[in-house]
């Protein structure tokens, strides 16, 4: 029997009613602040990603999707979207006189990773992209619209480390300086730390190894290297997040998995999620879009893992909310063909119900009503046609009643 192949997943039942409560909520909220959604293939040339997230992240180097397409053409599916936004948005030519421009995004990612609770081969990402402008007040909008969103999901205590990780233009000073840091100890770093300080230094800060994390007691902070404009870009980003109430922590390490970075770089950890407590990453990208060929736009954004927001509101709620519809069971030609007559009027008013079509007969159906779930069981034989009534079984009390055709819509599920 063929299985799922590793590190996917399908879903269904109540993992798919989470995702799609979730969903429901982005949108609702992202569409108030003025996002628009934007949905961009699963393929992307290979360049796009190379070209962004960088040759040297772990993301490139060691977990893409990639192969040559009948055509010849090195392609991928996608790791990430933003990339894959920025690209669309210079080949549409949606960025133009840095007019800000607010996107999001829900759909599928893909990473060859190491499979563990709460990460998957293929995984979901919801996330907000703000184009065309540079203050620290278009991050605080951001972060607002975030909070806002995991607020209405009913997710607290979650917590915001932000970091600067500066521009192209200071961080050769603090390169020069981890590098001596660096070299001062090199024996106590790992062999992945040894590569890192040669491609990226940045990427040191955030080895994930014990030994490397004491190694680095007493580092040498990105912000002590901050130009003048990005201290004072911080500084503000700070008070307005403390201005709006939005508690957060410094953390000097956090510089984040992908190259696009510059000045704010933030994460938001759950600490009911286990090994894998990150829930979303964003920051500021503001070289990206000339990187990929469109014009100097300032960008600021953040994707959130969607598999781990069900984990962790599956957590804190339990099953997602849900109630089955109710089930009409016609007996017999004539109640049928009634049957089809009401559940159209029915389900033009918004109502739930689930029609039997097998011909069944009474036990039959009310069988596959209750594994179904229904609260609800709806009879129509040819007594009740008569009398232009329904027997109404309800599931649960084991209960039944009559009740007239005309009072039946507003007793149902919506
Ligand atoms: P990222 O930190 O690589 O950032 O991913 C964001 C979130 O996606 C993570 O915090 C996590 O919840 C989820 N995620 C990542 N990998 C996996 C996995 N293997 N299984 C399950 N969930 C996973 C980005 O992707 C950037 N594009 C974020 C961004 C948007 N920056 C600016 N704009």
């Amino acid at each position: 029997m063929a299985q799922s192949v590793k590190g996917t997943r399908d879903l269904f039942g109540n993992d798919v009613r989470w995702f799609q409560h979730i969903e429901e909520t982005a949108r609702r909220v992202f569409q108030r602040h003025g996002y628009e959604e934007i949905r961009t293939p699963i393929l992307e040339e290979i360049e796009v990603f190379k070209r962004s997230v960088g040759e040297s992240s772990d993301i490139v180097h060691k977990e893409m999707y990639d192969f040559m397409d009948k055509g010849n053409r090195h392609v991928c599916m996608r790791p990430e979207n933003t990339a894959g936004v920025v690209r669309a948005a210079i080949q549409h030519k949606l960025l133009i006189n840095n007019d800000p421009r607010l996107l999001f995004y829900v759909g599928p990612q893909f990473r060859y990773e190491r499979m563990q609770a709460g990460r998957y081969r293929q995984f979901w990402q919801i996330g907000a992209e703000s184009f065309g402008v540079a203050s620290p007040e278009s991050e605080a909008e951001s972060l607002l619209l975030l909070f806002e969103f995991l607020r209405e999901l009913g997710l607290r205590h979650l917590q915001l480390s932000i970091n600067s990780v500066g521009t192209a233009e200071c961080r050769p000073a603090f390169h020069a300086a981890i590098r001596t840091f660096f070299e001062a100890r090199q024996e106590r770093f790992c062999a992945d730390c040894h590569r890192r300080i040669q491609e990226n230094p940045l990427r040191v800060l955030d080895c994930k190894v014990p030994g490397c994390q004491e190694a680095l007691e007493g580092h040498p902070l990105i912000v002590d290297h901050l130009d003048e404009a990005s201290r004072a870009h911080h500084e503000r980003l700070k008070a307005l997040l403390t201005a709006m109430d939005i508690p957060f922590v410094e953390n000097p390490r956090l510089v984040r998995g992908l190259d696009y970075y510059t000045r704010t770089a933030f994460e938001v950890l759950s600490s009911d999620l286990g090994a894998q407590s990150a829930l979303l990453g964003g920051g500021r990208y503001d070289g990206l879009v000339k990187q990929l060929g469109g014009p100097e736009t300032p960008a600021f954004g953040w994707a959130i893992g969607l598999d781990r927001l069900a984990i962790l509101m599956q957590a804190l709620h339990g099953d997602a909310p849900v109630e089955a519809p109710a089930v009409l069971i016609p007996l017999g030609d004539a109640a049928t063909l009634k049957a089809f007559e009401l559940v159209r009027q029915w389900w033009a008013q918004g109502c739930r119900v689930q029609l039997e079509t097998r011909n069944a007969n009474l036990k039959k159906g009310m069988t596959s009503a209750n594994r179904l779930g229904a609260k609800l069981a709806l009879i129509l034989g040819d007594g009740e046609l008569e009398k232009g009534v329904i027997a109404a079984k309800d599931l649960a009390a084991g209960t039944q009643e009559e009740w007239p055709l005309e009072e039946v819509a507003e007793r149902l599920p919506r």
